[in-house]
């Protein structure tokens, strides 16, 4: 890219929910993780970013949900877009404009949908052309998880030893098997540690060597449960898979304990209704709300349920989502301000 042009792409990518979950590094700057992971994009749950890389900005912007980012937000984008005006030969700094279209707050991670959409949008307005593995990597960069909505359908990060091999590939289209996330939101406060420096944390614990030992067991059960549409199975190691890296945070040092009374409410009743005879299981990621997952004709029930629970604020609900894409804009909407009202689109019960 000549560093006089000024070029603009944007993107757009649904955040992920981890099956078998990342937790811990093997390199802290590149993120690599200690074990592999398998994930499901969330369709209707999105994020859009607009880069536009222009010669005459002295530095990096940030705009997030139409306020201006704090320092260490912008700071953590300008190093992903360092890594592509090294591949792209330029220097011009860019202008980030980012949206979600579901509450930052309500304990979604959102850096998984970020960081692969300002992957994809970077990389494309500094004129290149990355396959879905090197967009795989360069999102990795951003936030480990990113690497995961890179991506369609179901995922599974291939945790590597280098830059060149890790990164993510779909092993089903989102259309394999109708699934169903119901997000038992019980908390919308700002979690406390965030997942960067819970990750560093991870190996104070006893308990993770014995979880990463075992961790291609569960990879191995619940590719093959998702690739055999096998509920039982999945529900299984899925929980299994959440109560050891529950269970690897609670026994840190600090420890982190992110479960509220409400959380446990969800996580027991979720057991008794799975003894009912209806296809759902829990999984809960870095803070106290619940992820519910379901077979998509149980979700009816499974939503009614959840929001008699003392406890749950609001259930959010998401089917399997596609993979990152760029999006072709039309020009009139190169106002920066067209990004602050994204359509809400998830389903809000
Ligand atoms: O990508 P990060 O650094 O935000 O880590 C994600 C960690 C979990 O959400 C707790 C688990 C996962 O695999 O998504």
């Amino acid at each position: 890219m000549s560093d006089t042009t000024e070029r603009t792409a944007t993107a757009f990518a649904n955040p992920n929910i981890a099956f078998i979950k990342y937790w811990g590094n093997r390199d802290h700057e590149l993120r690599i993780p200690a074990s592999g992971s398998i994930s499901m994009n969330l369709a209707g749950l999105e994020t859009r970013t607009r880069v536009r890389f222009d010669s005459n900005l002295s530095a990096d912007t940030l705009t997030l949900n139409g306020q201006p980012a704090a320092e260490a937000a912008r700071a953590r984008v300008a190093r992903l877009l360092d890594r592509v005006r090294e591949m792209a030969g330029t220097r011009a700094r860019a202008e980030v404009v980012s949206a979600n279209n579901f509450p930052t707050a309500a304990g979604i991670a959102s850096s998984a949908s970020a960081y692969a959409a300002l992957a994809l949008a970077a990389s494309a307005a500094a004129g290149l052309a990355l396959d879905e593995p090197a967009l795989s990597r360069l999102a990795r960069t951003g936030s480990g998880s990113a690497c995961r909505s890179v991506p369609g359908g179901f995922v599974e990060w291939q945790a590597g030893t280098t830059h060149e091999d890790s990164y993510a590939f779909s092993i089903a289209p989102p259309d394999h098997w109708h699934l169903v996330d119901c997000v038992a939101v019980v908390s919308t406060r700002h979690k406390t540690t965030g997942s960067t420096h819970g990750h560093a944390l991870a190996p104070t614990s006893p308990l993770q060597a014995a979880r990463l030992e075992d961790a291609p067991r569960r990879l191995d059960i619940c590719r093959q449960a998702i690739l055999e549409r096998d509920f039982e199975a999945f529900a299984e190691v899925v929980e299994l898979d959440s109560n050891l890296m529950h269970a690897v945070m609670m026994t840190s040092s600090p420890r982190l304990l992110y479960w509220l009374p409400a959380t446990l409410a969800v996580m027991r009743a979720v057991e008794r209704w799975r003894a009912e005879g209806l296809s759902a299981c829990y999984t809960i990621d870095a803070g106290p709300n619940v992820h519910v997952i379901c077979l998509h004709e149980h979700h009816p029930e499974i939503v009614h349920r959840l929001k008699a629970i003392p406890g749950v604020e609001q259930v959010l609900t998401a089917t399997p989502g596609g993979a990152a894409r760029l999006l072709d804009e039309p020009a009139a909407s190169n106002n920066p301000r067209s990004l602050q009202n994204l359509p809400g689109q998830y389903l809000r019960s």
